[in-house]
This record gives C-alpha cells, sequence and structure tokens, in this order.
C-alpha cells in the first residue's frame, strides 16, 4: 500500500524523506515522489518506478537542501501508475501540496464541484481534488491551513492518511488519519519531527512517537510542538507520545538476500517469543492475559466467527480445526471482504476472533466494526503492536513475531497459528475437552517445535534442487488433508504471489471431484502426507495421481518409505502431533515459493501488484 514520509525540523529534510521512502517500499508501490521546500520555492519530483527512479530524478529536478519535505510511495487506485498520477500533489495556485493513502469515495462529485468553480486537474487522483478542495476552503473562508484540512476532511467520504504543507508557511505539516495509520515521531527537545506510515524511516532519530487516531488531524510546527485535534468538531485531544521497543536491526536483512528468507529462518525464534511467558511447561498452564480476563465469555460464547484475508485467513482455517479438536467449539472462517458485506447474523454470544498481521486490513477493521456494531466480542490476533484492529478489539493477543517486511507472509502465519493453538489449548484446559496428559504433551511438543523448524530448515539445499527442476512450469497443485489442508491453500498462496505460477490449493480428496483433469505428465502435484493425517487416504490418493503420470512432490514425515516410493521427490519433516503439523509443513513449501521465485528472478519482497497490508477494500 501507500507509503507517507515527511520531515520537518533543523536537518536536511530530502535524505531523510528518501531514505524513509526505501524503509516503507515492503508495503509494495508503483510509483514515488518527493516535495521539499527549499528556502525559496516549492520543489516537487516525482515518477512511475522505484525509489532509486525517483532519486535518479531527484538529483536533476529539485536541489536537496531545506528543512520541510514530504514524500510517499503509491500503490495505484485511481488512474494508472504514471508520473502525472503520482504523488505529491499541487493545488491550483501551486501554494500547497499533499501526499495522500487511502481513497476518496466521493472525489467525483468533488472535483465537479470544483470544476464549475473554475479548477483544473492534471491528473486522474482522487488526491488532486482533496488538495484543491483544501486549497479553495483556505481561500472562500479565509482560514488557516490547519483549519482547511478540518473543513475539507469533513466534506470527505472514504479514508486516508495525509501529509498537506504550503510553500508560504513552511514551518508547519498538517497531518490526519481515518482508516490508514499515521504516526509522528517526535525529535530531541521537541524540535523536529518526522511523519510516517509506520515507525521505520524514523528509528534511527527517535524511538518516540505519536499515533494518530482514526479521525483525528494534527498541526506539526517547527520548535513549537504538536496540536492533536479530532476532525470532526475541532476538540483538542491530549498528546500520548509512546516509546517505541522496535530496534533498527529487526529491519534489516541481517545477510540475507532477501526479507522473505530471514523471515524464513527467523521462524524458530518467532514462534519462541510467541509462546515466551505465556506456555509454562512446568506449571502445565496456558496463561494470556487477553483469554484470562474473558474467561467468561469465552466459555459462554455459542461460537467463534474467524474473520482475516490472505495468509491470515489459512491461518484461521487451521485454527479452525485446532479449536473444534480441542475446545470442542463450534468454528466458522470468513473472509472479512464477504463476511462485512453480507448481513451475517451475529449475536452478543458470538465471539469474533479477527486476525492479521499488519493489523491495517481495511476489510479486516470493516468486518471487525460489524462484529462489534451487533454486540459480538472481538477478539484481536495480530502482530503489529498498537494497530489499528489490535486497538479496535476488544481483547486480544500479540503474535511477537518481530516486523514482517517480505510481501509475502511467512512467519506471520506459523506465529498466527502458535497463538490460536495456545488459545485453543487454554480454552480446552478450562472446558475439560483435553485430558490432562494430552495437555502435557501438546505442551511439550509445542515447546519442541522451534528445534523442529530449525531441522526442517536444513533442507533447504534439496528444495533448491527441486525448485530447479520445476521452475519453469505453469501450473502447480497443492494437497494436504485436515489440519494440512489450510497449509495445501498456504503453500499456493506463497507461489502464486511470488513466482507468478499459477498454483491452486485443494483437499486431498476433492481431487477427483474436478482437478484430477488437469493431471498429466506435465503437471507438478505437491502431496502434504505426514504420518499422522489421515495418512493412508493420502497415499490412494498419490496413487491416484501416479497412474496418470502427475509429478509428485511429497511432503513427509522423517523416515517415511511409503510415499517415498511413489513420489518423485520427498522432502521430511521432523514428526509431531497432527495438529501442530501445520507449523512444520508450511517450511518447505514456504522455501519451495522463494526458491522457485528466485530462479525465475522475481522480485521477491516485492513482487508485483501486491502490497505489504491492503488498507483500502
Ligand atoms: O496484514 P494482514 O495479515 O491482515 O494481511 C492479510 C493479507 O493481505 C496477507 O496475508 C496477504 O495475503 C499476504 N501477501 C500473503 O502472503
Amino acid at each position: 500500500m501507500c507509503g507517507i514520509v515527511g520531515y520537518i525540523g533543523h536537518r536536511e529534510a530530502y535524505p531523510i524523506v528518501i531514505e524513509g521512502l526505501k524503509r516503507l517500499e515492503y508495503r509494495g508501490y508503483d510509483s514515488a515522489g518527493i516535495a521539499l521546500f527549499d528556502g525559496n520555492d516549492l520543489k516537487v519530483s516525482k515518477t512511475k518506478g522505484k525509489v532509486a527512479d525517483l532519486e535518479a530524478r531527484a538529483k536533476i529536478e529539485i536541489s536537496n537542501t531545506g528543512n520541510v519535505g514530504i514524500g510517499h510511495t503509491r500503490w495505484a487506485t485511481h488512474g494508472v501508475p504514471n508520473d502525472v498520477n503520482s504523488h505529491p500533489h499541487v493545488s491550483n495556485s501551486g501554494e500547497l501540496v499533499i501526499v495522500h493513502n487511502g481513497i476518496i469515495e466521493n472525489y467525483d462529485a468533488l472535483k465537479q464541484e470544483l470544476i464549475t468553480r473554475g479548477y483544473t486537474f492534471q491528473s486522474d487522483t482522487d488526491t488532486e481534488v482533496l488538495i484543491n478542495l483544501i486549497e479553495d476552503v483556505k481561500k472562500k473562508e479565509n482560514v488557516k491551513l490547519g483549519k482547511a484540512v478540518q473543513v475539507a476532511l469533513n466534506q470527505v467520504i472514504g479514508a486516508y492518511a495525509i501529509a498537506v504543507f504550503d510553500k508560504n508557511k513552511p514551518e508547519e505539516v498538517v497531518v490526519a488519519r481515518l482508516g490508514s495509520p499515521l504516526a509522528i515521531g517526535i525529535g530531541e527537545d521537541e524540535s523536529e519531527f518526522f511523519i510516517a506510515s509506520d515507525a521505520s524511516p524514523f528509528l534511527e532519530y527517535t524511538k518516540n512517537a505519536v499515533y494518530l487516531e482514526d479521525e483525528e488531524m494534527a498541526v506539526i510546527r517547527f520548535h513549537k510542538g504538536i496540536k492533536v485535534r479530532k476532525i470532526k468538531d475541532d476538540t483538542i485531544v491530549p498528546t500520548y507520545v509512546q516509546e517505541l521497543q522496535l530496534n533498527l536491526e529487526q529491519i534489516e536483512k541481517g545477510g540475507y538476500d532477501h526479507f522473505m528468507l530471514k523471515e524464513i529462518h527467523e521462524q524458530p525464534k518467532a514462534i519462541t517469543d510467541t509462546y515466551r511467558g505465556r506456555l509454562l511447561r512446568n506449571e502445565a498452564i496456558i496463561k494470556m492475559a487477553g483469554v484470562e480476563d474473558n474467561m467468561k465469555r469465552f466459555l459462554n460464547a455459542d461460537r467463534i466467527i474467524i474473520v482475516a484475508c490472505g495468509t491470515s485467513w489459512h491461518a484461521g482455517l487451521v485454527a479452525e480445526y485446532i479449536f473444534e479438536d480441542l475446545a470442542r467449539i463450534p468454528v466458522e472462517v470468513e473472509y472479512a471482504s464477504e463476511f462485512r458485506y453480507r448481513n451475517p447474523i451475529i449475536t452478543e454470544k458470538d465471539i469474533v476472533i479477527a486476525i492479521s498481521q499488519s493489523g491495517e486490513t481495511a476489510d479486516t477493521l470493516a468486518a471487525i466494526k460489524l462484529a462489534k456494531s451487533k454486540g459480538a466480542f472481538v477478539f484481536g490476533v495480530c502482530n503489529v503492536v498498537g494497530s489499528s484492529i489490535a486497538r479496535e478489539s476488544d481483547a486480544g493477543a500479540y503474535t511477537h513475531a518481530g516486523p514482517e517486511i517480505g510481501v509475502a507472509s511467512t512467519k506471520a502465519f506459523t506465529t498466527q497459528i502458535t497463538v490460536l493453538t495456545l488459545i485453543a489449548l487454554r480454552l480446552a484446559r478450562a472446558k475439560g475437552t483435553i485430558s490432562s496428559s494430552d495437555f502435557r504433551q501438546h505442551l511439550l511438543e509445542l515447546e519442541m517445535i522451534p528445534k523442529k523448524v530449525e531441522e526442517a530448515l536444513k533442507s533447504d539445499e534439496h528444495i533448491k534442487m527441486i525448485a530447479d527442476i520445476y521452475k519453469d512450469v505453469r501450473n502447480i497443485l497443492y494437497l494436504g488433508r485436515g489440519f494440512n489442508f489450510p497449509v495445501a491453500l498456504e503453500g499456493a498462496l506463497k507461489l502464486k504471489e511470488i513466482s507468478y505460477i499459477h498454483a491452486e490449493g485443494y483437499p486431498a480428496a476433492e481431487m477427483k471431484h474436478g482437478p484430477i483433469a488437469l493431471i498429466d505428465e506435465n503437471m507438478p502435484i505437491v502431496v502434504i502426507a505426514t504420518k499422522k493425517g489421515h495418512y493412508e487416504k493420502v497415499v490412494s490418493n498419490i496413487q491416484e495421481i501416479k497412474s496418470r503420470k502427475g509429478k509428485i512432490i511429497g511432503i513427509v514425515t522423517e523416515g517415511d518409505t511409503q510415499v517415498r516410493e511413489l513420489a518423485d521427490h520427498v522432502i521430511e519433516v521432523p514428526e509431531t502431533l497432527e495438529s501442530l503439523s501445520p507449523l512444520l509443513t508450511t517450511i518447505p513449501l514456504q522455501l519451495l515459493s522463494y526458491h522457485i521465485a528466485v530462479l525465475l528472478d522475481k522480485n521477491v519482497d516485492q513482487p508485483r501488484n501486491l502490497a505489504k497490508s491492503v488498507t483500502v477494500e
């Protein structure tokens, strides 16, 4: 999704904004731009392409002096990705400049009105409409920039995070948010301020930040501090400065070629961090504040509805198997985007679990707002601390995976499953649906998962060799059963998104209801066939593939011989409980996708058309 960076203070704004934009590249974008006040005039440089292209262009178009600047990476919504549609956008007078994330839904009506008032437009964007609306209000009502932004935003329907400044008053920047995140870094002595979509662009300068809430705006004045107000009624909001726990090393590649590979290898640590302090094996208990504090609600719930998108939705599907199996609570798993628009039946006895790595996914956020409005209790499972979904939820549990920069989710998936397993086990214990010895066995096995993930990662070279054999195929089928059916979906998604090879995940037994027609000697099929997961049935499915000459890549339990005899290749994972096996079987699938994408020379960390967090619907 789009990214915003801004600076106002005593330093040169240019390098801070450009380096900040590079830190936001992971969000996914197709063009980039920067606006600076160079002491005399407003300078804007923008281009389709990457931040590196912007740097080349900016070198010619703008001098890099100046202490106030805003920058943007754009992920196209209104208007194709090109130079003109890139941000920043300047108002008709040439005085005001804006960067914007989000979508102004009523932009066309506003634009027509502005046209009748003599405004002209260069781009196809909703953002250019917004900056001219702000200018129109400012002139018509003869008000300061902050007031003009406030009045204009009250006419807008949609979602936004914006940063705006006036070249005639470059000592102040106005920012606002509704539905799209925005953080303000507070420099030493409040003498400088950083603006960004997340804190990563300003981590080396300050650990103190103010996160705007929805429907809030702030006027940031050089040397004078920030004033936060409600957009709706202008009431002053006390500023709450948070100390960030994030380190710079956490958002760097640390010697790996790609963030995705780094994050795949971080999984043993990430999973450990997820259960640390929660899984207390010696005492044979699971402690999770969000669950303990709301135990009554959980125990009285008629059902759990899980809402999520993409990989998080797959983690939700795994959780459905785990919750129903261990805690005997009925679970429904919904795409947040469907749930929010289909008039679902929700009661006060429902618990809605929202899963989201970023905590900013627009559809998931809307789904939980809907659920709350109908009286359901909302429990958030997020990775990003203080994110919108985390704040909007009634209670929750963080995954503690650390920053995930690669667009393809990896450690987010396994840590989400870990948190959800802990919750299911805790509820199972409270409900008495699990015996004490089974419970202990689960704790023991869960604690051993990080070591076993390390083992699974050792197949890397072998997987790379398999990737080389299949990198040029057009389609791959992924099959799994039970707990591993969602892993098949996740494996297919990973491959699609970073290698652009068409892939489908299916429950293994569903193959004969359609996909089997696709199988011939050119079709590779990845089959998850671990020992405890309906093994014999899956072996029969493998036989069916074999007799149609399909190429079989089996994900098997260590020491397996039966599938080895039938498959063209096998990748072993250590043995564990069936309910925990997705935490291991997913590892080779992540590596397979990664190596295929690298061999095809694809942009692994920033695949085309994709955004890390989808903050528009
Ligand atoms: O931040 P979220 O977990 O809410 O994101 C949901 C999806 O957009 C995300 O999982 C997406 O599918 C990833 N690119 C998958 O790798």
